[in-house]
C-alpha cells in the first residue's frame, strides 16, 4: 500500500488533545476566546444558512444533526442526549464535529465536541448574561449540577464577574463533586438542600437539569425581580425546566426560534408569543435588558452558529500548531475519476 497523500488527510482533534489544548491555553482564556469567536458569528448572523436542528428522537433519548456556513465554511456537530445514561456511567450528552471547506466540499477539521460543546455552551450563555443580567449580578444559583455545571460557574466567573455560586440538584453526590471540582477557583460556594434555597439572592438562575420530560425545575413564587435566568438543559420537545408563569413574566432571548419553538421553554407558550433573537442585541438591532427589575430569560437550546465558531476556534488553533491527528479521511486516487483503479492498484480487487 502507498502512502496516503496530503490531500487524503483530514486534521483530527481526540479528546486527549482537546484536553491538552485546553491546558496549553488555559480554561478561562480560552472561554473567553470561544464567547469572542461566538459575539462576532452573531454580529454576522445573516450570513449563514439556518435550519432548525435535525432530530431523531427515541423514548430515551434523541440524536442530532446541526448544519450551518457562511458561504465559505460549512460545518455540522453531531450531538445526543440521553438523561438515563449516567446511569450506566456514560455521558448524557456526546459530540463531534467536522468543518469542511465550500469551495471543494473537502472536509478540513475533525473534532472531539463533547468537551468543546460544555466550553461553548457555558461561552454562550456567558456571553447572552453580559447583554441580559443586571450589571451588579454577582452570585448565581446553579440548578443540575452535572456535566455542564462546572463550565458554566467558570464561564460566568470569567465573562460577566460572578464570585458566588450557590448549588442544588436533586442528587447530593452531583454537587458534592460540583463543589469539589471548583474548590480552588476563586468562586465561593454554596451547597444547598432545595431548588428555594439555591436561588435565595441569586441574581443569575442557571438551570442545567436533564431529565425526557417537562420538569418544573423553577416555580413562579422562585422568581423575584431583576433575576436573569439562563435555561440551559429543556432543549428538546417535551423536555422542559420552568413553569409557564415565569414565561408570561419574563422578556425571552433566543437563538434561532424555529428551532426554540419545537425545543425550549417556549414551546409551553403560543406560537406567536414575542421573543427577541439573542444575535439582534448583539448586533445593536434589539434592547437587551430594559428594566432593572425586569425578568429576562435566555431560552438556551444550542445552535449549529456557536458549534461552528467552536470549531473554527479549534481550527485556528490546529493552524497555528496545536497537536491534531491527521486522518487518511478522503480517498485520493492519482486521477480523481479512477476511483476503481486506486483500488485495483492496491491489490483490493
Ligand atoms: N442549551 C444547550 O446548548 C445545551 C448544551 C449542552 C447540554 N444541554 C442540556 O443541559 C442539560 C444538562 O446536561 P449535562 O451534560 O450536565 O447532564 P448531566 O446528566 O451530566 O447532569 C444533569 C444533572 O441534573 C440533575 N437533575 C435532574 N433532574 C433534576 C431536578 N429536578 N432538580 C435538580 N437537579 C436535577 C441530575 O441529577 C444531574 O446531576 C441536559 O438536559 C442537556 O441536554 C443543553
Amino acid at each position: 500500500m502507498t502512502a496516503p497523500s496530503d490531500r487524503a488527510l483530514v486534521p483530527f482533534v481526540s479528546v486527549a488533545q482537546m484536553m491538552s489544548l485546553i491546558g496549553r491555553i488555559g480554561l478561562k482564556p480560552m472561554l473567553r476566546g470561544l464567547a469572542d469567536e461566538i459575539e462576532a458569528d452573531f454580529r454576522r448572523w445573516e450570513m449563514f444558512d439556518k435550519t432548525p436542528r435535525v432530530a431523531s428522537h427515541s423514548d430515551i433519548g434523541v440524536i442530532e444533526l446541526m448544519p450551518t456556513s457562511d458561504g465559505e465554511s460549512y460545518g455540522f456537530k453531531y450531538v445526543n442526549g440521553h438523561p438515563g445514561n449516567t446511569h450506566q456511567g456514560l455521558q448524557t450528552v456526546t459530540a463531534f464535529g467536522l468543518l469542511a471547506d465550500v469551495a471543494t466540499g473537502y472536509p478540513i477539521l475533525l473534532s472531539e465536541m463533547t468537551l468543546l460543546t460544555a466550553l461553548r455552551t457555558a461561552a454562550t450563555s456567558a456571553l447572552a448574561a453580559k447583554y441580559l443580567a443586571p450589571r451588579d449580578a454577582r452570585c448565581m444559583a446553579i440548578i443540575g449540577n452535572g456535566a455542564q455545571a462546572e463550565f458554566q460557574a467558570m464561564a460566568f466567573q470569567t465573562l460577566c464577574g460572578i464570585t458566588e455560586i450557590r448549588l442544588y440538584d436533586i442528587d447530593p453526590a452531583a454537587t458534592r463533586k460540583c463543589a469539589e471540582n471548583l474548590r480552588n477557583q476563586g468562586l465561593s460556594l454554596v451547597l444547598c438542600a432545595t431548588a428555594e434555597e439555591a436561588v435565595q439572592g441569586a441574581q443569575i438562575i442557571t438551570t442545567c437539569t436533564a431529565d425526557k420530560q417537562y420538569a418544573t425545575i423553577l416555580t413562579d413564587n422562585m422568581v423575584g425581580a431583576g433575576v436573569h435566568l439562563n435555561a440551559v438543559g429543556g432543549d428538546c420537545p417535551g423536555k422542559t425546566e420552568l413553569h409557564r408563569d415565569i414565561l408570561l413574566r419574563s422578556s425571552i432571548f433566543v437563538e434561532y426560534p424555529p428551532q426554540t419553538r419545537i425545543e425550549g421553554e417556549i414551546q409551553a407558550l403560543e406560537a406567536d408569543h414575542p421573543v427577541t433573537e439573542l444575535w439582534q442585541v448583539v448586533a445593536g438591532r434589539a434592547e437587551g435588558r430594559r428594566d432593572p427589575a425586569g425578568i429576562t430569560l435566555f431560552d438556551s437550546v444550542g445552535f449549529a452558529i456557536e458549534d461552528f465558531s467552536a470549531l473554527r476556534y479549534v481550527l485556528n488553533q490546529v493552524r497555528a500548531g496545536a497537536e491534531c491527528d491527521l486522518l487518511d479521511m478522503l480517498a485520493d486516487p492519482d486521477d480523481p475519476r479512477d476511483l476503481f483503479g486506486m483500488l485495483l492498484r492496491a491489490g483490493a480487487v
